[in-house]
């Protein structure tokens, strides 16, 4: 089983991710917590890299670096891990790059955002989605006070991404 964490920086996920884990572990489950972008050598290097607000990266050079991350943490993790009957748990998953390239950035048609989606993935689709809506000046207050590439992107793009994620919670109420 395959479940993702998703909603803006500061929505409290990756707090309820290790809540979950913790008592999926407790009760005898075999669960795995990985998180986007990173979990691999490679991904992890391409998370340095999307993170570091030395860059200027494209929207388009953007949504493939995301993915490319993704491409290698699910063929090299992911789908071992179902193949090998654990649960896997995800902070993030292309649910993000939806809101975040898509709705967020909006340099793309949300068609040509699903297709490299499930390039990356091999058309992998989580079985649950916990999305956690919070506030935009509640999740701005939480951040750190070193805000990283993605965070310098200001308070209109959070709320087309969080617009972005009530979109996706609505167009996919199974397993929202
Ligand atoms: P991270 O520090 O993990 O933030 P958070 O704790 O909020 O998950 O950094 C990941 C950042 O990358 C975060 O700002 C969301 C963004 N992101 C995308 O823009 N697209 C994606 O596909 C993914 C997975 C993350």
């Amino acid at each position: 089983m395959l479940i993702n964490f998703e909603g803006i920086d500061g929505c409290g996920k990756t707090t309820q991710m290790g809540l979950l884990l913790d008592r999926l572990l407790g009760n005898g489950h075999d669960t795995i917590a990985l998180r986007e972008p990173g979990g691999t050598d490679v991904s992890e290097a391409i998370r340095t890299l999307l993170l570091d607000d030395k860059y200027h990266i494209e929207p388009i050079a953007e949504l493939l670096l995301f993915s490319a991350a993704r491409a290698q943490l699910t063929a090299q993790r992911i789908r071992p891990a179902l193949h090998s009957g654990q649960i896997v748990l995800l902070d993030r998953y292309y649910d993000s790059t939806t809101a975040y390239q898509g709705y967020g950035r909006q340099q793309l048609s949300l068609e040509a955002i699903d297709e490299v989606n499930k390039v990356a993935t091999g058309g992998l689709e989580p079985d649950v989605t916990f999305y956690f809506d919070v506030d935009i000046d509640l999740a701005f207050s939480r951040r750190s006070a070193q805000a990283d590439r993605m965070e310098q992107s200001g308070r209109d793009f959070y709320q087309r991404v969080r617009d972005g994620d009530r979109a996706l919670a609505i167009r996919h109420a199974d397993r929202f």
